[in-house]
Parts: structure tokens; C-alpha cells; sequence
């Protein structure tokens, strides 16, 4: 695969609605670098799933995934918190861990000419799919507050969801991501820990970019 020289690469890992997302947008504008919210390629998939259960096979998948266009990573329904449950059953297999792999290296080593580098979020970008990344970072918040902030956006969405219905399903998610064989959500050595819980997503965004800009400049 051709990798793009003298790029600029973050990779960032959290579990479910840590705002990394939220994060990860805001430090890929403020450094002209591809984003890339790798959930959303679960999701994704996941959606398939739900949505064509007859047709859900490998060959299915690889061509959906041959096809894959960005803008297909920003359907609505992708957002739902049972899209997202079953996100988190998909990503457990092998096979299709295999398949968007490719997709994501990609996209990491080898952005457009325009970007002066990638940053991807998800659950196993610092030690899987960029391991040499410039930048790692581990984002995370008490569970509570990510439940919170998830309960919030789904009702923004007009989702029809309860707070308890949403702590649930994201503490079960945890358990799923964390305790799985295959690429588990783990905060490496070399990744800087980030809690989100008592800061807003400016303050979030500053604590970043000194980090950054404190190497870059150095
Ligand atoms: O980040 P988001 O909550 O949208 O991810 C949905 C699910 O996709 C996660 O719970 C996880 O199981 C899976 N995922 C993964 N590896 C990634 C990104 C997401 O296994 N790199």
C-alpha cells in the first residue's frame, strides 16, 4: 500500500460516547487532517444487517464495503442506539474486522493531497490500525456522563429512548468492547488519557491542541 510521507497521524481510542467524536472533528479541522469516525463503518455494517438480514452474507458485505462512499457514513439511521448494540455484536467477528481493514489503512496513510494528515477514533486505531500515529490518545468519561450526553443526542434525534434504557446498553457495550478476543477496547501505554467527564467540548478540544502543538513546535 503507498503511504503518504511526512503526514501527520492521530489516532484516538474511547468507548461509547466519551465525545471523542466530537473531539476528533474539531482537532481534524483545526489541523486540515481526513476524519475518519471508524464506528461508523460498524454501524454501518450493522445497519445491513438489520435492514437486508436475507441477503447478510460475506460476499454481500465485501461488496458493500467495495462501494463504501463517506457520505454513506453519515445516514441518520446509523445514530440509533440499536444500530449501535448491534454494532458492537459485528465487530466481534473476525471476517469483517478483516474486511474494512484495507478501507481504514487507507484512509489513515494515504488522505488526499488537500489534508496534511488523518485522524481516526474507535476502538482499536492506536495499536491496530495506526500504531505508528503521531498522536495517541485514550478518551474517556465516567459512565454516567456518557450516558447522559448519548441519551441527550438520541432525544435530539427525536429517538424514542429512556436515560436508564441508554446507561444500560452503553455499559453493555463497554463490557462487549472491552472483554472481546479480537481488537478490544484497551487504553495502550503510550496513549494520553483524556477525561472528559468535567469538560466541556472547548475545553476538551484546548487541552488537545497544547498537547499537540507543544510537540509540533518543539
Ligand atoms: O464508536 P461507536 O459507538 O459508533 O461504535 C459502534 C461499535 O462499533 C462499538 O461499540 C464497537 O463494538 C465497534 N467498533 C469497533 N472498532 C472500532 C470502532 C467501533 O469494534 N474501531
Amino acid at each position: 500500500m503507498y503511504k503518504r510521507k511526512n503526514i501527520l497521524k492521530i489516532a484516538i481510542d474511547s468507548p461509547a460516547a466519551a465525545g471523542a467524536g466530537t473531539l476528533a472533528r474539531n482537532i481534524s479541522k483545526n489541523y486540515n487532517l481526513f476524519y475518519l469516525d471508524t464506528g461508523k463503518i460498524y454501524r454501518y455494517i450493522a445497519y445491513l444487517k438489520l435492514k437486508f438480514p436475507k441477503k447478510f452474507n460475506n460476499t454481500f458485505i465485501k461488496s458493500k464495503i467495495r462501494n463504501l462512499k463517506i457520505k454513506d457514513l453519515s445516514n441518520k439511521n446509523l445514530l440509533s442506539d440499536e444500530v449501535g448494540t448491534e454494532a458492537s455484536i459485528i465487530s466481534k467477528k473476525k471476517s469483517i474486522r478483516k474486511m474494512i481493514h484495507s478501507f481504514q489503512l487507507n484512509f489513515a496513510y494515504n488522505p488526499p493531497k488537500k489534508y496534511n494528515g488523518s485522524c481516526l477514533d474507535g476502538r482499536d486505531i492506536t495499536y491496530n490500525i495506526v500504531p505508528d500515529a503521531n498522536f495517541k490518545f485514550y478518551i474517556t468519561a465516567n459512565v454516567k456522563t456518557r450516558a447522559l450526553r448519548r441519551y441527550r443526542e438520541l432525544k435530539k434525534l427525536k429517538k424514542k429512548v429512556t436515560y436508564k434504557e441508554v446507561l444500560k446498553s452503553i455499559k453493555k457495550r463497554d463490557k462487549s468492547d472491552q472483554n472481546r478476543s479480537i481488537s478490544p477496547l484497551k487504553k495502550t501505554k503510550d496513549s494520553l488519557l483524556i477525561n472528559t467527564t468535567n469538560l466541556n467540548k472547548r475545553a476538551c478540544f484546548l487541552k488537545i491542541k497544547k498537547i499537540i502543538d507543544g510537540k509540533i513546535k518543539n
